[in-house]
């Protein structure tokens, strides 16, 4: 296992993977029993694993109770990761839902509470509740900071102006900053290329990346007709709903036959890939509901695409950029060769 910072607006040293524990606990209906997720949670750490990704939600809150256990032996070595903004209890109340400071307080007392720590490293929200104004967000973040019950605060599934915005707003004013986004990416899903990763390599915000495999369509397992999220949970899970997406799949089968390894590995492998080629730190968030789905992860991380893999797989998943990016893109080349092409400095994203 290798090591980054948390993006370069931190100094939090985080593995190269962070172990989701979406699966942790059966809250949902589908997921790992507790002997499982221990298991998973214990060899993760043996591989050198030190980032752990929950939520108050997961499980109806089991994933954070489970971890509550797990984490107590090395609790310090642990950069644990959890998010509010949904709430555990399937039967919240008005109130208990959303980004305002009071949801925002209580919800992270309960995760402490359901975590058994003193302290959450990373607190991300989860979702924008398109309500709360976002100062009152920045100063809520920025009091718990002080009150060392989380470390740094951190936005998930948030458009990108919005947490631009806020990382403005917070650093102007002094508050705790805003350190790192939380997206789903994959080679079905690549829309954060328009202008959420640009963003985090612009500002050097810490970037995760969710369900690395496209919540298990990536594997080719349901080109078989195997069991999985799809039949049992059926929500979460990419289908081969476009032609682009079934030639995503086709091109992970191909290669993975050529280098002789699972599927599951080789789209593994390109998003670790995608994620060191950023100009910030990011790395994807792993999503094992076993042992054996766990070890396929960790093989990712000894699976080195060849360039022409690599380029093959990020050509077929390409997204367009659309407008402003494609029109710049055609004027810049055009003043490349003119004065642009007599200019030397860095490259704005
Ligand atoms: N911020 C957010 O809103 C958000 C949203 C989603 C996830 N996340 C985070 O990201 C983590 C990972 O997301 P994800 O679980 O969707 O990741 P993923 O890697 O896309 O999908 C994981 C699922 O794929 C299947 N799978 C994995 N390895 C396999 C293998 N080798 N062979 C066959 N099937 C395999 C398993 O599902 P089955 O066995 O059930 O088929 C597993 O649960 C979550 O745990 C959570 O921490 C965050």
């Amino acid at each position: 296992m290798r090591y980054t910072t948390f993006g370069r607006r931190s100094g939090l040293r985080v593995s190269q993977y962070a172990l989701g524990t979406g699966n942790f606990g059966t809250g949902w209906g589908a997921g790992a029993e507790r002997d499982e997720a221990k298991k998973i949670f214990d060899r993760f750490v043996e591989a050198g694993g030190n980032f752990i990704d929950s939520a108050d939600t997961y499980q109806a809150g089991q994933s954070e109770e489970l971890l509550g256990e797990f984490i107590q032996a090395d609790r310090d070595d642990l950069v644990l990761a959890t998010k509010f903004t949904v709430g555990a209890r399937p039967d919240r109340k008005l109130s208990r839902t959303g980004n305002s400071r009071k949801n925002l307080r209580t919800s992270v007392e309960e995760s402490l509470q359901r975590l058994n720590t003193e302290y959450i490293d990373v607190l991300w929200v989860h979702y924008p509740d398109a309500l709360t104004p976002v100062d009152e967000l920045l100063r809520g973040l920025d009091d718990l900071v002080t009150q060392g019950k989380i470390l740094y605060a951190a936005f998930s599934n948030f458009p990108a102006w919005r947490v631009s915005r806020a990382a403005a707003l917070a650093d102007l004013s002094g508050w705790a900053p805003v350190t790192g986004i939380q997206v789903e990416y994959s080679l079905v899903e690549r829309t954060a290329d328009r202008e959420l990763l640009p963003m985090a390599e612009a500002l050097g915000l810490g970037v995760t990346l969710w369900s690395p495999l496209g919540g298990g369509l990536l594997t080719g397992k349901y080109r078989q007709s195997h069991q999985g999220r799809l039949t049992d949970l059926k929500t979460l899970v990419h289908t081969e709903s476009t032609d682009q997406k079934a030639a995503a799949v086709d091109a992970v089968l191909t290669i993975a036959n050529e280098v002789g390894r699972p599927p599951a590995q080789v789209a593994t492998a390109w998003v670790s890939e995608r994620s060191r080629r950023l100009a910030t730190s990011s790395v994807p968030i792993i999503g094992p509901r076993s042992l054996a789905q766990l070890d396929d992860y960790l093989g990712a991380l000894e699976l080195e695409l060849s360039a022409d893999q690599y380029d093959h797989l990020t050509q077929v998943s390409a997204v367009p950029l659309g407008i402003p990016h494609e029109a710049n893109a055609a004027s810049l080349n055009g003043l490349q060769g003119g004065v642009m092409a007599r200019l030397d400095g860095p490259v704005v994203p």
